[in-house]
């Protein structure tokens, strides 16, 4: 017998309590949810012309040029000028892997150009990957030989495509120059210019994420100093957004020139202007002053961290500030002078020892002092059950910040083991957000690390553990968020793109479940008056929902057989004589989904009749049920 005592409260489950990890990794941001299509589009890539093909007749000197005026804008030194005489010239972008054109779409494209002598002008067409013209429009340069124009046109796409081209045929004699070549769909997250891919946002807004962490992750750091994200480098007009190379350009498949960079299309205006329109609370995470410690051991000396901390307070301007202020004004000029209302802010990510505890220190002493309702999230490390984690959690709890961000990428053995890891957590003091965690599991049946019904099961299991103590762990986000399927570094990750279509691995329907049905207490849940922590392979927890008023049962049977679970409700509450169940079961435990079956693994909705007020419910091998009964 299962019993939940419904008239008891445990802990407050808090309204923000799952949320998603962002990261531009697996072509995240460029590439995937930042929805431009053109690679390279100011050739600020260090081989600037990567990305684009040049098609010409006879290729002349000075033909085509690389530009460069750094000293006069060194946030986008490079431009394009091509001069020509009759021959066409035709120039052509293939994307970051292709781009996805939709049959019947509107294609915004825009460009800035100067045109030095007058002749040319310009046929721009979509093509399909066999070169089939597949959409197009004409245009004809204005003349103006000394101010930069800028152009913007657009055109419905005939076809659709998975890995279409865009091509501008040159025609005519003279000279031009071009820069910001751009091409978005019209179809962009609320039909926003330089927007996001709708699909992707309609995704994560499915999940009424609590909060949305960005931009990650290890591009936080930067393998390097010189290429940690700097968030003041993100904001402003598109084309003074300076590129950086991306920290998991190296490790893109099959590419022996890296091709990953970050354009800033999406920046920090941008992801917290994504977390309002999905209901979201913004986290951003700040570099610590130290680089990837799993990369160099590159530092910034305690004497020079004043501009870092200094970035943190100028964050919280850009955020919150009036429209008086120095960074609020920035925001009201980027078109939103209502405050983001950011109520915290993560100073590091995965760094750990001495060096990072002495800065963090000045961090949270400048930002305490300043905004004392800020709440400073600090790292620690990934090393969750070893040594230096247990130093670092004794460092950091001295320091007392909000929460402490705990890492863990690990096996599903770990996590099943693991589902009681906060059971005997200090009650007082830091709050847990486990900011980063995703089961590796084992039972691959391709080389490809992408989840399985394994993997989502014992994520599932350990969740249980997260919210029975959901007054210590009150933030949790798996992570990666997103991957390309033609361009990933990282796998696992929650949700897959390609240049047209998304689909869910096991391990979303598995956080989506938990998010839609967070509940606002907790409340016991037992099998012999314990905890259910993987007795007989069954893990549980219990939360109501005061506002819905309803009682939520998650309970997974990680065993391989059938489980019969009798649940016996105590309390005063009437209950409705139907539950409502979601259950994801697979026997196959290397199940998967993909494009071509993508909800291989998801919930299957039934309901079962109560008895009273005990429910007799068969738990399949290998599943994760969610039970939801409503009360008056
Ligand atoms: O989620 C992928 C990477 O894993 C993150 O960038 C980093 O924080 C962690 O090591």
């Amino acid at each position: 017998i299962i019993k939940i005592n419904a008239d008891k409260t445990l802990a407050k489950v808090q309204p923000n309590m799952w949320g998603v990890f962002f990261e531009d990794i697996n072509f995240g941001a460029d590439g995937g949810i930042y929805a431009e299509l053109v690679k390279n589009r100011s050739f600020e890539f260090p081989e600037p012309l990567m990305g684009w093909d040049v098609n010409t007749k006879k290729q002349k000197d000075g033909e085509i040029l690389v530009l460069n005026q750094y000293e006069k804008n060194p946030s986008n030194p490079r431009y394009l000028q091509i001069t020509k005489e009759n021959d066409d010239v035709q120039l052509i972008n293939k994307g970051f892997r292709g781009m996805g054109i939709k049959k019947g779409l509107r294609y915004d494209f825009s460009l800035s150009y100067r045109l030095q002598q007058p002749g040319i002008t310009m046929v721009i067409s979509l093509l399909d990957e066999a070169g089939k013209e597949i959409g197009k429009t004409d245009f004809t340069p204005k003349p103006s030989s000394k101010d930069w124009l800028k152009e913007k046109l657009s055109f419905v796409a005939t076809e659709t495509s998975m890995k279409g081209k865009l091509s501008i045929v040159f025609k005519g004699s003279g000279q031009i120059d071009l820069d910001m070549i751009s091409l978005f769909p019209g179809d962009t997250w609320k039909n926003r210019p330089n927007g996001l891919r709708a699909d992707m946002v309609k995704t994560l807004e499915d999940m009424k994420p609590g909060f949305i962490r960005f931009p990650g992750g290890c591009i936080v750091e930067g393998r390097d100093m010189a290429n940690r994200y700097q968030w003041k480098n993100t904001i402003g007009p598109i084309e003074d957004r300076k590129l950086l190379l991306n920290r998991w350009n190296l490790e893109v498949p099959n590419r022996q020139t890296p091709d990953y960079f970050q354009t800033f299309g999406l920046g920090f205006f941008e992801y917290f202007q994504l977390s309002e329109d999905i209901g979201a609370e913004p986290l951003p995470i700040l570099n610590a002053g130290m680089a990837c410690q799993y990369n160099t051991a590159e530092v910034v000396s305690l004497s020079e961290l004043g501009p870092y901390v200094q970035d943190a307070l100028d964050l919280i301007e850009f955020a919150n500030g009036a429209v008086e202020t120095t960074w609020g004004k920035k925001r009201a000029e980027m078109g939103h002078p209502k405050p983001f209302n950011l109520k915290m802010l993560g100073i590091g990510n995965e760094n750990f020892g001495p060096q990072y505890v002495e800065r963090l220190k000045m961090f949270t002493a400048a930002i305490g002092k300043k905004y004392p309702n800020i709440k400073v999230i600090s790292s620690a490390g990934t090393d969750a059950d070893g040594r230096q984690f247990d130093y670092l959690n004794k460092e950091l709890r001295a320091i007392d910040p909000a929460f402490i961000d705990e890492h863990y990428y690990r096996s599903a053995e770990w996590f099943l083991k693991n589902a009681g890891r906060y059971d005997n957590y200090p009650r007082t003091g830091s709050k847990v957000f486990a900011g980063e965690y995703a089961v590796h599991s084992g039972a691959e049946a391709s080389g490809v690390k992408r989840n399985n019904w394994q993997s989502a099961l014992a994520a599932a299991a350990f969740m249980t553990g997260l919210e029975r103590n959901a007054d210590v762990v009150e933030m949790a986000s798996y992570a990666p968020l997103f991957a390309h399927i033609n361009a990933f570094q990282w796998s696992p990750d929650l949700i897959w793109v390609d240049n047209l279509n998304i689909y869910g691995s096991p391990d979303f329907y598995v956080q989506k479940l938990f998010s839609i049905n967070k509940g606002t207490d907790v409340t016991p849940i037992t099998l012999n008056n314990e905890k259910i922590v993987g007795q007989d392979g069954l893990y549980a927890s219990s939360v109501l929902d005061e506002t819905k008023k309803e009682l939520i049962i998650k309970i997974v049977n990680s065993s391989n057989k059938t489980q019969q679970a009798d649940f016996e409700i105590a309390g005063n509450k009437k209950f409705k004589k139907t539950a409502q169940i979601q259950e994801i079961a697979n026997g196959n435990l290397i199940e998967s989904n993909s494009m071509e079956k993508p909800k291989a693994v998801s919930p299957v909705e039934t309901t079962k009749s109560l008895k009273g007020k005990n429910l007799n419910y068969t738990l399949k091998p290998y599943s994760f049920n969610v039970i939801k009964i409503k009360y008056s």
